[in-house]
């Protein structure tokens, strides 16, 4: 596992999008370039990095088909907290050359979950599987939604949130754990580690506990995002704040061995 540490927010964003735009444009195959996504605060400034370079003709999403992460049950696409609505509104709308059709987002208004599910699952396969997923964590640790206790060899499928996550997702439903819906469709947990290389963002000082597990916990399913370390691609970009539950001697060591990735 590799453990970026930069400074702050941004300059984790900016070295994030900055491995993914060279991924993409390294990319020279005749099969598109599949990029895994999530959504969350975290991965915004990365977002925001990513429409600058494609607006600017840095950078173009032409060949690249993407999958998300998950979606919440119950929420139309025109609900600003679906994720299909968080998704166009803050990357898809803003690149000039995202083809419609190679957008892929779980239907949580689906009548048929298993099938919708499958039916992802199959999609993803028939592009020859994920080139790179991008992901965010809870601070319980969930990586997508599988939350903790969930089989780190789950597949795409329905989830249970837990009370935690909702109270924490609360914030965009009016502060109203209630109004924030009890299930979703996510990707599992081996499908992420399906991926050829996993990058995960990790911010914050809420997030400190999930780094440390992350990175120097066991390999458990009580924190689904440990699974990443049995992953031979898996990067974790993160900042001082997130830093500050590790054990000084792998905090000196990951920026002694990465120390030219420093932004
Ligand atoms: C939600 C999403 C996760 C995301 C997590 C963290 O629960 N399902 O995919 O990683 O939130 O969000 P944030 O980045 O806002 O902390």
């Amino acid at each position: 596992m590799r453990v970026i540490i930069q400074q702050d927010y941004d300059k984790m964003s900016k070295w994030a999008a900055d491995y993914i735009a060279n991924k993409i444009r390294a990319h020279k195959e005749d099969r598109p370039f599949v990029l895994g996504l999530p959504t969350g605060s975290s991965p915004l400034g990365v977002y925001r990095e990513l429409i600058r370079q494609n607006q600017a003709g840095e950078l173009s999403f032409a060949n690249v088909v993407t999958f998300n992460m998950d979606e919440y049950v119950g929420l139309p696409h025109e609900h600003d907290q679906s994720y299909w609505y968080f998704m166009h509104d803050n990357f898809f709308d803003h690149l000039v050359d995202m083809k419609k059709e190679n957008i892929n987002i779980l239907n949580g208004m689906t009548d048929d979950p298993e099938g919708e599910c499958a039916r992802y699952e199959e999609k993803i396969a028939s592009y020859g599987g994920i080139d790179l997923f991008m992901g965010g964590i809870g601070v319980d640790g969930h990586l997508a939604f599988n939350e903790p206790y969930t089989s780190l060899t789950s597949r795409t499928g329905l989830r249970m949130l837990t009370t935690d996550t909702r109270i924490v997702n609360s914030r965009f439903f009016g502060n109203d754990p209630e109004k924030v819906p009890a299930m979703a469709l996510s990707v599992g947990i081996g499908t992420v580690t399906d991926a050829k290389e996993v990058l995960v963002l990790i911010s914050g000082h809420n997030k400190a506990r999930a780094l440390k597990e992350t990175v120097e916990g066991s390999v458990s399913q009580k924190w689904t995002c440990s699974a990443l370390q049995m992953h031979n691609g898996a990067i974790i970009a993160c900042d001082e704040e997130a830093c500050g539950e590790l054990m000084v001697d792998t905090y000196k060591y990951f920026l002694d061995i990465e120390k030219k990735e420093r932004l």
